[in-house]
């Protein structure tokens, strides 16, 4: 294991910015202080007043593996995150076959291992039909159980009310849902084909997955975790409608414990896309929830400063480029967004509307707290050293001969960056040097303190 001295950085964490050194052995964060001289077989890394953060944690990625690997797989999805400064990920449950039991999580796992740049923990998915295997996981094993409140990529709509309030009822992990009402979708839908025939275009993705059908299984989904006392996480909330049913406020008290039991997520392409974005990037920014209008926009960036938004995440969701480049009624919903994600956020930095340490707070910290993350999202002696070192100043261009996702593409295409990804350290090995990846893979699989 290589033992490293970053020195002369600007360290971002837990609402803090200052300058200090800070010492990796072992893979763990051993010291962060003033002053630190070099000891004999240490790598120094100068950062020259760069900002050092914790490594991202995402906690809405579609790495595709099982069955769907042309599109991408665990190793060329997670080396795109690593090179986006986002060092661990969880993984979504709608691959081919599902993850709907242990044996299919375990498979998972068992394929990440050594292959994973990220530390990585995978959903249960849930279905109309296995609730027994719900009842019955682990909850060290898994971030949380994913509900498909509406359909999406993957046929796992649960729809069947007994059993979606039984899931409710019964999970004994975090539930994490995807609100959209599929009858209401489909309803419009149907009066879309009758007015416009198949003449459907990517600007009409926000009309069809409109915002009711947001609002409405949203509402859905916090009338059942209220009553029955549900930990419940909302992921990609894509309008400023659904903001009114959150509470506003820090997801931790002063002694650092979480004060909600109903937590928001937002996705960086709701802060930095809107409706006027389909007619140059049409296919390429649909996805579900579609994104809406500049005021849905502009409402969910003053969330995630007023806190009534707990997490910012990407929905990390490839499809190939000709699958995209399909009519819009068959291209299929999803953006890859792992690579450009903390770049885009820290736009929002550099425009002042989030301060770095909202982003941080957003991006790392918040999700180990909500899913009990042991030992990493933070800059703390002890912890497992996932760090992040950005140029904020030197400007990085998005180019689709740079995109590492097997996908090849990126909405993001043509854009320039105010900052750059200048390093990412893995459990303490360097695993990005801000031109190529380094080393083996070396993500671990997420522990957690429950
Ligand atoms: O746009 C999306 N793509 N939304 C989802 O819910 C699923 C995802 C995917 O897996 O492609």
């Amino acid at each position: 294991m290589s033992d490293w001295l970053i020195r002369n950085a600007r360290l971002v964490n837990e609402g803090r910015q200052f300058d200090a050194d800070l010492r990796i052995r072992g893979g763990r964060i051993e010291r962060i202080d003033g002053n630190l001289d070099a000891r004999p077989g240490e790598q120094v890394l100068d950062a020259h007043g760069r900002w050092l953060l914790p490594g991202m944690v995402d906690d809405q990625v579609h790495f595709r593996e099982p069955g769907l690997e042309h599109k991408g797989d665990l190793a060329t999805e997670s080396s795109a995150a690593v090179a986006g400064g986002i060092t661990t990920v969880m993984e979504m449950p709608n691959t081919r076959p599902p993850t709907l039991d242990a044996v299919a999580l375990q498979d998972k796992y068992d394929r990440a291992a050594g292959r994973c740049r990220a530390n990585f923990g995978f959903y249960m998915g849930a279905s109309n039909d296995n609730l027994a295997h719900i009842q019955r996981v682990d909850p060290k094993a898994t971030p949380g159980i994913k509900v498909f409140m509406g359909a999406s990529t993957g046929n796992m709509l649960v729809d069947d009310p007994a059993i979606l309030d039984a899931i409710f009822r019964d999970a004994p992990t975090p539930i994490i849902t995807h609100c959209e009402d599929t009858p209401t979708i489909d309803a419009t839908m149907a009066q879309f084909r009758a007015k416009y025939d198949d003449a459907l275009t990517p600007d009409m993705h926000p009309d069809i997955r409109s915002r009711e059908a947001c609002i409405k299984s949203t509402r859905l989904a916090l009338e059942l975790a209220r009553g029955h006392g549900t930990r419940l996480h909302v992921l990609h909330i894509s309008t400023a409608d659904e903001l009114a049913l959150f509470e506003r406020g820090p997801l931790v008290d002063a002694n650092g414990k979480r004060r909600k039991q109903i937590t928001a997520e937002t996705c960086i392409h709701f802060l930095r896309f809107d409706r006027r974005d389909y007619a140059t990037r049409g296919n390429f920014i649909k996805c579900n929830p579609a994104i809406k209008e500049s005021s849905d926009r502009e409402a969910l960036i003053a969330a995630l400063v007023d806190d009534t938004i707990d997490v910012l995440a990407t929905d990390h969701a490839p499809h190939t480029l000709e699958e995209k480049q399909q009519p819009y009624i068959t291209a299929p919903s999803g953006l890859p967004l792992v690579q450009d994600a903390l770049l885009a956020a820290l736009e929002l930095v550099h425009e002042g509307r989030v301060s770095l340490l909202q982003i941080v707070d957003k991006l790392a910290h918040a999700p180990v707290q909500l899913f009990d993350v042991k030992e990493r999202g933070y800059l703390r002696e002890g912890y497992f050293a996932d760090l992040v070192l950005v140029d904020p100043q030197a400007g990085h261009m998005v180019e689709r001969a740079n995109v590492l996702s097997k996908c090849g593409w990126s909405p993001f295409e043509g854009v320039r960056f105010r900052s750059r990804i200048d390093a990412a350290f893995v459990n303490g090995e360097l695993a990005w040097d801000g031109q190529r990846l380094i080393g083996a893979p070396n993500g671990q699989r997420l522990e957690f303190a429950r």
